[in-house]
Parts: structure tokens; C-alpha cells; sequence
């Protein structure tokens, strides 16, 4: 198993070019379901989820070709065949597959997602959405089973913000028969970039980036050409990593609309970002002129759950307290532990962290738990004193591509080791 060994201390310079967003490309890969055709989709990251949503759609039939960022689906034999367990357990976003897949064939099957380290994360609403649309649900040995003739338009009220959730009906409702209104749909800019995708495709969604989506439904959709949005939380990312290493940085290929509530709250610690003609300008501030701040998280447009953990990194070495709300996951404090045997000072009750920051961070063994908190080791790590030595960092290759690399072209000692 993997792990990296980065050496804590180093300022890094030069540029970072941003990959495409997972959590885009996930949602515009189950997408290809829709319609018979060839999908190229661009900008697609290389990453461990990327190949799992691939081998979901192989295993239902679809041709696959990915080269070089460019991913091409052929969906033209596709069958009706189960997402399994087997792929499931490894990727929730397997889930993604259930309203195209009855939206095209009528009946679609998805092993049920468990539970996953940062919450229970059931997909109830997902559920309750494709039965307003006339689906027939049941449950039977760990899978569920969505049936229906053709789905007919609904109105869909979310009573929680669910952006896989919108995502899935958002897709299932592009080939329903009549208009489908989600309501409190989840406005995050992989929502909008899905939709957009939709319309290429020929489908009638309208509202798109708010939380009122209307879904005008087609009797059949095309296969398209498509970039990929770049990866908001990798650019939060590499701000944290510019921030806590006092450095200097051009950050490339990142949209600025959609880091808003980052830009805005990482500002506050005393980083300088500003917009230059070929990318984003970031400037830490001196060692230990970091400043606390506090932060809520909250669905876009508010600050985002997937910068949690590398915020609590940032602002372990602040020169004062920061105060961190969690209001989307019940779970998602298992950076903190490998955080405090870094040295951080960071207290935990109930969904607040209450963050005391400590002049520096020491390297030391830490364990990845889940994608963002391996992110968070990586931002601490780089500016902490000596080795730190991170394992299981599948984790971390399932959300960044080619991290240690981008990590290595600015400066930074960083390693990928065998166990
Ligand atoms: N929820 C329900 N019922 C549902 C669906 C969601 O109660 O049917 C709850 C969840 O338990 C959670 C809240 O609603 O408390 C929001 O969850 P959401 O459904 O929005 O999360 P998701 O769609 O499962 C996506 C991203 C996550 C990201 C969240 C929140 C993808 C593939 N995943 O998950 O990304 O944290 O939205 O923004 O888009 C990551 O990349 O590290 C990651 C976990």
C-alpha cells in the first residue's frame, strides 16, 4: 500500500495547473446512460473513482476509451445490468446510475451505499424523488430496485440540499414524460455543469444554479462533446498548501465564480489571492502571521464541507482560535485526531471545532481516513517540522490527480513510498 513522505518546511513557487472535477465528471459519466451514442467527455482527471464509474458502466455494457483526460462512452449496447456491490462499496457516486438507468430501460438496479467514515449519508431522497416520478422502489438483499413504465414528471421538494440527489433526478426527469420540479435543489456548480451537459444533450432543464429546477421532459437525448468544470476543492486546496508554506503560487485553469466563500474566507487568515490574467496569484503570509477565522459549512453558495478539514489544517497554526461549524456531515472530524499527533491544538464537541493555533506542526506517522482529511494531512505536513509519513493514501488518489507531482513541480519534497 502507497504512502507519502513529505518533508514539512519548504516555500514553494511557480504555477499548478487544476484538474477537471471529480465530482463533475462522476454525475456527466452516468449521464452517458441516457442516450445510444458516443459521449466525449474532456478535462476528465485520472483518479481511482474516475476508473470505478468506468468499470460501472463497462459491466453494464458501455464501450470505454480513456486517453489522456479525454474519456469517450459508447452507449449505444448498453444493457440493463446492476451497478454491484463489489463497486458500490468502493464508490458511493455508483449511485449516479439509478435514474439514468430507469429513465433508459425502465428498471434499474444499484447496490445500496452502506455507511461511509464521514457519515450515514442514506440516499432516502434520491428514493423519494423517482417514486414521485412513478418509479416503483423495493428493496431486496441490499439492492435497490427502481421500476417504471416511463417516468412522468413531478414536483420534488428536497427537504435537505442533496447534490447527488438533484444530480440523479435532474437526469431521470430529462427523459420523463412532463415537467419535473425539484425544488430546494442543490446549486453547486457540478449540479450546474450537469446541466448544461443535459441541455447539449438536447434535454429541457431550466433554473439551472438555483434552487428551483425545472425539467421539461424529451422523448430522446444525444451524445455530446463536453469539458469538465476544473475541481473547485483542488483549488481551495492548493490555496491552504500556498497559505500554511508562505509561498507564492499561480494557480491555473480554476474558475473564480465557483471559490467564492473560499477565496472570501481563506482571505481572512491573511492569504492575498487575486486574479491575474492567466490564472490566480496566491501569497501566504509570513510564518506565523496566519490569522484565525471561523467558518460554517454550508451548501454552495457557502463555504464547502470538502474544505473543512484543509481549513482546520490552515488555521492549526494561526496565531489565535478559529471556530469550525460542520453542519453537513455528522462525522467528518477524523483529520483531527492525526492532526493532534501532529501537534495541532484542535477541540472537538459535537459539530464544533474549536481550533487554539500552535506556533508550528512536528511531522509524524498519520493515517488517511477519508479523501478531504488525507487533503488536510498533505497541507499540514508541508509545513510542519520534519517528516510526516501519511498511509492509506488510496484515499487521497481517489480525489487528486497526480497530487505529489503538482506538489513536486513547485518545490516541495514530497514521496510516494511503498509500505
Ligand atoms: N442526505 C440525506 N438524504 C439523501 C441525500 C443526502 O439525508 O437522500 C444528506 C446527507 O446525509 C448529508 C446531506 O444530505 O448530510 C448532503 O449530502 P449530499 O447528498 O449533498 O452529498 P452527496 O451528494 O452524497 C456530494 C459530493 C461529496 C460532498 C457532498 C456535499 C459527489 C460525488 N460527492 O455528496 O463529495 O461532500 O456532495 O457537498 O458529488 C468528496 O468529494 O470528498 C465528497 C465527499
Amino acid at each position: 500500500m502507497d504512502r507519502l513522505l513529505i518533508t514539512g518546511g519548504r516555500q514553494l513557487s511557480g504555477s499548478v495547473e487544476i484538474s477537471g472535477a471529480k465530482n463533475a465528471a462522476l454525475p456527466l459519466m452516468a449521464s452517458t446512460i441516457l442516450c445510444k451514442g458516443n459521449t466525449v467527455l474532456r478535462n476528465i482527471p485520472d483518479l481511482k473513482d474516475i476508473k470505478t464509474m468506468a468499470e460501472v458502466l463497462a459491466n453494464m455494457g458501455a464501450g470505454i476509451d480513456f486517453n489522456n483526460g479525454v474519456l469517450a462512452v459508447n452507449a449505444t449496447s448498453l444493457v440493463n445490468k446492476e451497478a454491484p456491490y463489489e463497486l458500490v462499496k468502493t464508490m458511493r457516486a455508483s449511485v449516479l446510475t439509478l435514474g439514468p438507468m430507469v429513465a433508459r430501460f425502465g428498471r434499474a438496479k444499484v447496490s445500496l451505499p452502506g455507511g461511509c467514515a464521514i457519515g450515514a449519508r442514506p440516499i432516502n431522497l434520491h428514493l423519494m424523488g423517482l417514486e414521485k416520478m412513478g418509479a416503483k422502489i423495493t428493496l431486496s438483499q441490499g439492492y435497490v430496485v427502481a421500476k417504471a413504465k416511463r417516468l412522468k414528471g413531478a414536483r420534488i421538494f428536497c427537504d435537505i440540499s442533496t447534490v447527488t440527489g438533484t444530480e440523479n433526478l435532474m437526469m431521470a426527469a430529462a427523459l420523463a414524460k412532463g415537467t419535473t420540479v425539484i425544488e430546494n435543489a442543490a446549486r453547486e456548480p457540478e449540479v450546474e455543469d450537469l446541466a448544461n451537459a443535459l441541455n447539449l444533450m438536447g434535454a429541457k432543464v431550466t433554473g439551472v444554479g438555483s434552487s428551483f429546477i425545472e425539467i421539461e421532459g424529451v422523448e430522446e437525448l444525444q451524445p455530446i462533446d463536453y469539458q469538465v468544470i476544473p475541481d473547485r476543492i483542488e483549488t481551495g486546496t492548493f490555496i491552504s498548501i500556498a497559505g500554511i508554506t508562505a509561498s507564492n503560487i499561480l494557480i491555473k485553469n480554476c474558475r473564480t465564480e465557483h471559490i467564492t466563500a473560499i477565496v472570501e474566507k481563506l482571505r481572512e487568515t491573511g492569504i492575498t489571492i487575486t486574479e491575474e490574467k492567466d490564472g490566480l496569484r496566491v501569497v501566504g503570509p509570513p510564518r506565523g502571521k496566519l490569522q484565525p477565522a471561523d467558518v460554517k459549512t454550508l451548501p454552495f453558495p457557502g463555504f464547502p464541507t470538502d474544505m473543512q478539514a484543509q481549513f482546520i489544517a490552515l488555521t492549526s497554526v494561526a496565531t489565535g482560535t478559529s471556530i469550525v461549524k460542520e453542519t453537513i456531515f455528522e462525522n467528518r472530524y477524523m483529520h483531527v485526531a492525526e492532526l493532534r499527533r501532529m501537534g495541532a491544538n484542535i477541540e472537538i464537541e459535537d459539530n464544533i471545532a474549536t481550533v487554539r493555533g500552535v506556533e508550528r506542526l512536528f511531522g509524524a506517522p498519520v493515517m488517511a481516513t477519508d479523501l478531504r482529511a488525507s487533503a488536510s494531512l498533505v497541507v499540514a505536513a508541508l509545513a510542519a517540522e520534519g517528516e510526516t509519513l501519511i498511509d492509506r493514501i488510496y484515499h487521497l488518489d481517489r480525489g487528486y490527480e497526480k497530487i505529489e507531482d503538482k506538489i513536486s513541480k513547485l518545490g516541495g519534497d514530497i514521496r510516494r513510498v511503498g509500505a
